[in-house]
């Protein structure tokens, strides 16, 4: 079964509070989202390997670490749009990658509208990010359709999950590592998040 990680960290929570609140404007969403993004890279790249280099110093020649494989970030479109800066204000070496996927307001499943990605995803670790892990339809056909690319080493960021989503996306990618910045409660009866945090969306880009 694919590992769970929910982050459990003062500034996090601090800052979902900040995006559960419906009084937020879509400024301020947008911003959080973006630092939220930043803040769970730390977590989310810590067993990256590295490799030593030499560099010169000022002073004398030295061994260093450095990256060993390129990251790309996978947002889904549209709302996986809002982590991006925040990730790769972290990482700027990292490639993006698009995936355009919305889910049928009906039969909840997800529709595949875009695809587009770098060469790096053979080799590289591959970030897909989504704010929303809901029923899990969405992640795990972006996923799919990376591996059908040869993407072999990918994980799946969120901000918030839901234990049918988790389950979903562990039955389907049990070799996909799934980092969360919060664990709710449950889905409602039309496929939302509760308590969530709304439409993701509509709540980054002001659509409603
Ligand atoms: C939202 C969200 C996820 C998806 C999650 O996107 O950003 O992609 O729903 O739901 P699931 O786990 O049940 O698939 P939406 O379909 O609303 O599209 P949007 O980002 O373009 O608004
Ligand atoms: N997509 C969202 O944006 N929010 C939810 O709660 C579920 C799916």
């Amino acid at each position: 079964m694919g590992k769970l990680v929910v982050l459990n960290h003062p500034l996090i929570d601090h800052k979902m509070a900040l995006i559960r609140d419906k009084n937020t404007s879509t400024k301020t969403f947008r911003e959080t989202v973006g630092e939220i993004g930043a803040l769970i890279t730390y977590e989310i790249t810590k067993d990256l390997e590295t490799v030593e280099i030499e560099v010169e110093t000022p002073i004398q020649k030295t061994i260093c670490r450095q990256l060993k494989k390129q990251l790309v970030i996978v947002p889904i479109l549209r709302a996986g749009l809002g982590m991006v800066n925040g990730i790769h204000d972290m990482v700027p070496s990292a490639k993006i990658g698009h995936i355009g996927l919305y889910r049928d307001e009906k039969s909840l499943e997800p529709v595949s509208y875009y695809a587009k990605f770098p060469t790096d995803i053979l080799d590289g670790v591959v970030l897909v990010v989504d704010p929303m892990l809901a029923t899990g339809g969405s992640a795990t056909a972006a996923i799919t359709e990376l591996k059908n690319r040869g993407a072999k080493d990918v994980r799946f960021v969120g901000l918030v999950g839901c234990p049918e989503g988790v389950k979903r996306l562990q039955m389907d990618h049990p070799d996909v590592p799934i980092y969360l910045a919060a664990l709710d409660e449950k889905l409602n009866e039309v496929g939302y998040i509760i308590p969530g945090l709304g439409d993701a969306g509509d709540r980054l880009f002001g659509t409603k």
